[in-house]
């Protein structure tokens, strides 16, 4: 696509004019928008740029070391992979409140990464004076549009908000022009592999918000397990790209079911999936019963905790698309 390749070259120029010969730090989050911005900034300034990955242990299946491999091995670009889960884990442990989750996932990625930088800082090649950023031009609008609500929250965790002025650091944010569809067609013009670029939107908190009540490492195993198996049936039906998001929440309800010739006494599975222009609103995504019956059968027989599945039929508003 020619716009996008100009817009490339446009991007690479003001990049290293804006940064020059220093260096930049850029957070990633696993998703779509900070790896375009990564991989964009590398190609315009190679070694002066340093990713640090700040693992939650609140991804999905598979999905820290599918981003690790893409970085080191796909694009050669030098990651620190920081493994804070048991941190992490640790400090929402019974913690059921959504906005006290998000407030101590926000709080401790901040002094994490804040770690790290110090170190990076010490390596005697001179402290970072620019920290990266993945924001779209719709975080642009709805940070000026929004004055209250949990948007606020939402877009302090996702932009990485305090990091910035505290640690007195000048923004490098190269997506700001760009809406989501466009930094997709820019992440293929940079070589990303289509998986990923196409992926699903996933929150900054990761699974902590899609496990309501108190959070446990056993729980969220079987949560990683239930989304797989629904997201690898939506795949085989050849739906994953009409549907905006799709996700599995982990009740914190058990009910009664049986097999074989046992009872059994475990948690409930609520399938969402959503289809969405831009995350403001949302239509429930209406499967065929037939699809659902079976993920349902796949889950309850594949994944040892659940033993019922329930979909979720509420679009946005009233509801919003993730369930805390
Ligand atoms: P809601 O649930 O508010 O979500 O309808 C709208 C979109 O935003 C994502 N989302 C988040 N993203 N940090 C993020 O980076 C968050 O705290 C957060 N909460 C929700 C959600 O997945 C959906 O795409």
């Amino acid at each position: 696509d020619w716009t996008m390749s100009a817009y490339r070259e446009q991007m690479i120029a003001k990049i290293r004019a804006q940064v020059g010969s220093k260096r930049v730090l850029c957070a990633l989050s696993g998703g779509v928008d900070s790896a375009v911005a990564a991989v964009l900034i590398h190609e315009a300034i190679g070694e002066q740029l340093t990713c640090v990955f700040v693992d939650h242990g609140l991804m999905r299946l598979g999905e820290s070391d599918q981003v690790v491999s893409l970085f080191r091995e796909h694009f050669n670009i030098p990651l620190v992979h920081v493994d804070a889960s048991d941190l992490f884990i640790g400090e929402l442990e019974g913690v059921s409140d959504p906005e006290t989750k998000r407030k101590i996932i926000g709080r401790l990625f901040i002094d994490v990464f804040e770690a790290e930088a110090k170190k990076i800082a010490s390596d005697g090649k001179g402290a970072p004076e620019f920290l990266a950023q993945g924001t779209l031009y719709p975080d642009v609008i709805e940070s000026v549009s929004f004055s209250g609500g949990p948007s606020v929250t939402i877009k302090s965790h996702h932009n990485v908000g305090g990091l910035p002025a505290r640690m007195n650091m000048k923004l490098v944010e190269p997506l700001r022009e760009l809406f989501k569809d466009e930094v997709r067609a820019l992440g293929r013009e940079l070589g990303l592999p289509d998986f990923f670029v196409g992926r699903h939107p996933f929150p900054g908190p990761g699974l902590a918000i899609r496990c309501p009540g108190g959070i446990t490492r056993e729980k969220l195993d079987i949560l990683r397990k239930a989304d797989a198996v629904y997201l690898d049936e939506i795949r085989k039906a050849g739906l994953y790209d009409t549907i905006w998001q799709a996700f599995a929440v982990l009740l914190p309800v058990q009910t009664v079911g049986v097999m074989g010739d046992g009872r059994t006494y475990d948690f409930v599975c609520a399938l969402r999936a959503v289809t969405s222009v831009d995350g403001m609103t949302a239509d429930f995504y209406h499967f065929d019963m037939t699809f659902l019956a079976d993920a349902a059968t796949r889950i309850i027989n594949e994944v040892k905790g659940i033993n019922r599945v329930v979909y979720d039929v509420t679009s946005k508003p009233p509801g919003t698309i993730e369930w805390e």
